[in-house]
Parts: C-alpha cells; structure tokens; sequence
C-alpha cells in the first residue's frame, strides 16, 4: 500500500506533493462512503483516538470526531475548560495520563505554535496537529486544497488570494505551503500591518488592493480577523477594514469572471464578507466543510496503517 512519508501530521511544510496528492485521493473515497445512507467503514475498530483541544473549536473538533467514528475508531475527547489543566498540570503529563488509558493516536488543537511537535518528540502515539496557535493548520489546508480540486478539476496554474490577516494567521501559512507544493500561484492580500514583513521570501505575491486582487485571482480566501490574538490595533476600525478588504455582493458582481470564494470558518458576517457573498452560489464554505469530514478521514487512516497494531 501506497503511505505517507511522515509520522504525524505536524504541518504542510513536512508534506511532498505526493503526501498531500495520496491524502486528497484517499479523501475522494472516503467522500463517496459519507454520502452512502451508511456512513461507515470498520477500518479502525481496534483504534483509540484522543481529541485534546486546548482551544476552542466548532468545525474542527467535529468534523474530527465524525471522521474517527466514520472509519469506527473508538473515541476520547478532552477540552481544557473544566479539566485538570486548570489545576496547574502540564501538556506533558495530561497527555501521558490520557495515552496510560492506552490510546494510539491524539489530535491536538493549542494556542501554542510548536505545541504538536512538542508532543510528538514526546509521546508513543501518533499525533495530528489540528492548529497550533498562529503556526500551521495542516487539515484546514488540505480540505481547502481538496474543494478547489473538486471545483476546478486541479491546483495547477490556479491562482488563489488569501485575504485579511495574514499575521495571526495559520489557516494562510498551511495553505500556502500546500498550495505551492501542488502547483498554484498565491497571493496574499490586506493592511499593510496585517501581512507579515517577510512573507515574500515564501514566494507568494503581496497587493493591498482588494479589487486587483479578486481580478487576479480563481479563488478567494477570505480570513476572519483573529481579534483574540490581537493585544495591539492593527487597524483603526473593523468598518474601516471592512470597506477596504471586506467583500460584498457589489465586488463580487462587478469583477470579470466568476471567481470561487471560500472561508476556512467562523465567518465574521458583515466584517471580511457579506451574508450575500458567504450564502452565494459562487461561494463553497458549507462544501469545505463537507470536505474536512473526508479529508481528516484519509489524514486519521493513512496514519493508522502506520501504527504497530499487533
Ligand atoms: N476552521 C476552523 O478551524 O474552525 P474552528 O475554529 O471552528 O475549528
């Protein structure tokens, strides 16, 4: 069988492109067995998953644990709210009491970057980041690179804008790194103090033109702007961000193609995008979330069959 060159899933940056072609390919047949009226596989029966989310999640967290249950894994799962960490007890030792109730594999949301490598030079289990502070999303990145598949038939030669703050940003980051490896041009776009100083040197293109930006592009990103990650303003106001970077019905009509706008989640209505743009027929937020269930799917197996499991 075909496998992943990497233990853990840490970050895009330690993915080939045949990594990420092999996990979106797996994807596409696990998307084929969530849409039979029964939605399971019993690859993982004699698997245990942890969920650790020491972040708050909606999409994320779910969509995990309906993919480790679609593939019939048996499944934990910690918040940090209400537990011990609460009490002073470290990442370490939370997690090498929830491994002693013998799990095989953890899927780690943290505020800190660097927390899911951390783990895995740490812990025998395999270990999924699923964001680590303003580091890497990897999954995020992969079920968007999966939906601009699907809608565009490949990544080749796209050309894909990521839009808003790119600063606090891991969804950008991991998107980047897999866009790139999977042959699209990239973009980013935003206020000045919201794109890092130096993010030429990972090739992508800067503008702080919104309108130049959407008619360059095949696909849009639009970002929340992580106010929770923010102890400075970056900007004067959120109405000011919002009429120079936020993207309305009016943007969307006038530009001249048809361009795929996508948003990783939760959507700030009314501040990156309007309610008539996330709701439109050019946008695909609902079918990346779709994705993910798949995508995280193809992540959990391709990992599992890695595991010694005698
Ligand atoms: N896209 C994303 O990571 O959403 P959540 O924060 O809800 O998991």
């Amino acid at each position: 069988m075909d496998n992943l060159s990497v233990e853990h899933l840490i970050g895009i940056k330690d993915l080939t492109r045949r990594d990420i072609e092999l996990i979106l390919d797996t994807a596409t047949s696990f998307k084929e067995v969530i849409n039979r009226p029964i939605k399971k596989v019993p690859t993982l029966r004699d698997i245990t998953i942890a969920n650790l989310f020491f972040e708050n999640s909606t999409r994320t967290k779910l969509s995990f644990e309906l993919a480790e249950k679609r593939l019939s894994a048996d499944v934990v799962n910690f918040s940090a709210s209400g537990s011990s960490v609460k009490k002073g007890e470290t990442l370490v030792d939370t997690v090498n009491n929830i491994l002693s109730m013998k799990v095989d594999m953890v899927v780690m949301r943290h505020a800190s970057p660097g927390a899911a490598k951390f783990l895995s030079d740490r812990i025998n289990a395999k270990v999924i980041n699923a964001g680590d502070g303003t580091h890497e999303h990897p999954t995020q990145a992969l079920l968007d690179a999966y939906t601009i598949r699907e809608k565009l038939g490949t990544l080749e030669g796209k050309k894909v804008v990521i839009v808003g703050d790119i600063l606090h940003s891991r969804v950008a980051l991991s998107n980047i790194l897999c866009l790139q490896k999977l042959g699209a041009e990239v973009m980013v776009c935003g206020p000045t103090t919201l794109i890092p100083k130096h993010i030429g040197k990972l090739g992508v293109l800067v503008s702080h033109n919104l309108r130049a930006a959407l008619e360059w592009c095949d696909v849009a990103n639009m970002l929340r702007i992580q106010l929770e990650r923010q102890d400075v303003k970056f900007f004067p106001s959120l109405r000011e961000y919002s009429m120079l970077f936020g993207l309305d019905k009016n943007m969307l009509d006038s530009l001249s193609k048809e361009i795929v706008v996508m948003h990783p989640g939760p959507i700030n209505r009314g501040v990156e995008i309007t309610s008539d743009v996330a709701d439109s027929k050019q946008s695909v937020i609902l079918q990346q979330v779709e994705n993910g269930v798949a995508v995280r799917m193809a992540v959990i197996y391709l990992l599992a069959a890695k595991i010694d499991r005698q």
